[in-house]
């Protein structure tokens, strides 16, 4: 039995970074729920043992690659046309937070904030350029873009990961501003601390019982998908409170 039934069968959605961590625990009640998967993450092994549990439960399609690379960008656009004939739904979910330890600013080098920045916020970006003439044709969409507390909270030696998310959710509130009246909508998702690799890298002495599990969080994300909203929402996941709505 489907859990979000306000998601039509046949529906595809294209979720980054989906071979683990919060982008799999989505991929996976999406796939439940009836949504055609289009899936990345750069690590091969991980992302085809995804494919490989996900495909018990409906289609899907994996590409490795890094969405900071254009073409591959353009590759997971081109296979949810082609596989599927429609996008109507894009998790925007991978990625980094730059080496740890976490430099302050002060010694933030050029070329990982430009790594930082390319991957949060030019790379989410540049998916939605591509897919938007797609969703277009479908007539609406919901584009979801994953966010932090870190883009608002001033954590010292997050600044790189931090300003990046900052500039994610404005990118996201201006394109929701310029999409109004189109049926595609946007949402920026906190996930609030969950217990995954990427936190593991990031605050390694963190007391792991004390963090979400990441299926645990996607069930909220998918409410939040589903909702009634304006064009613009952001939502804190483990408050499950929509924090700003326009
Ligand atoms: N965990 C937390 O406490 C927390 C808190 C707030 C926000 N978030 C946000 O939640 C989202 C998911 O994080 P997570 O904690 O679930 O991370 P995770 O477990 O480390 O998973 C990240 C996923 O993204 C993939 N990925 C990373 N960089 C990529 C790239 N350049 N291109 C394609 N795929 C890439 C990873 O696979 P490969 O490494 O093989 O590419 C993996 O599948 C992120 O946007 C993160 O900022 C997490």
């Amino acid at each position: 039995m489907n859990d979000y039934p306000w998601f039509e069968r046949g529906h595809v959605a294209i979720v980054t970074g989906a071979s683990k961590g919060l982008g799999l625990a989505v991929a996976r009640e999406l796939a439940r729920a009836g949504i055609a998967l289009v899936i990345d993450a750069r690590g091969e092994e991980s992302l085809a043992a995804a494919e490989h549990e996900l495909s018990q439960l409906g289609p899907v399609v994996a590409i490795a690659g890094d969405v900071a690379e254009g073409a591959h960008v353009h590759q997971l656009v081109e296979a949810a046309e082609t596989r599927f004939g429609r996008i109507d739904l894009i998790v925007n979910n991978a990625s980094t937070i730059g080496r740890s330890p976490l430099p302050a600013l002060e010694h933030l080098s050029p070329a990982t904030f430009d790594r930082i920045f390319t991957t949060n916020v030019y790379a989410p970006l540049h998916l939605i350029q591509h897919a938007l003439p797609v969703m277009r044709r479908n007539g609406g969409g919901t584009i979801v873009n994953i966010s932090s507390d870190a883009a608002i909270e001033a954590y010292p030696g997050w600044g790189g990961y931090g300003s990046a998310k900052a500039a994610l959710e404005h990118v996201s509130r201006i394109l929701a501003a310029e999409l109004e009246g189109s049926g595609i909508g946007v949402i920026v998702a906190d996930p609030g601390d969950m217990d995954t690799e990427l936190h593991r890298a990031a605050v390694p002495d963190a007391e792991r019982a004390s963090l979400a599990d990441p299926r645990d969080v996607a069930p909220a994300l998918l409410r939040a998908i589903a909702a009634p909203r304006g064009a613009f929402v952001r939502v804190a996941l483990q408050s499950a409170a929509v924090v700003a709505s326009v």
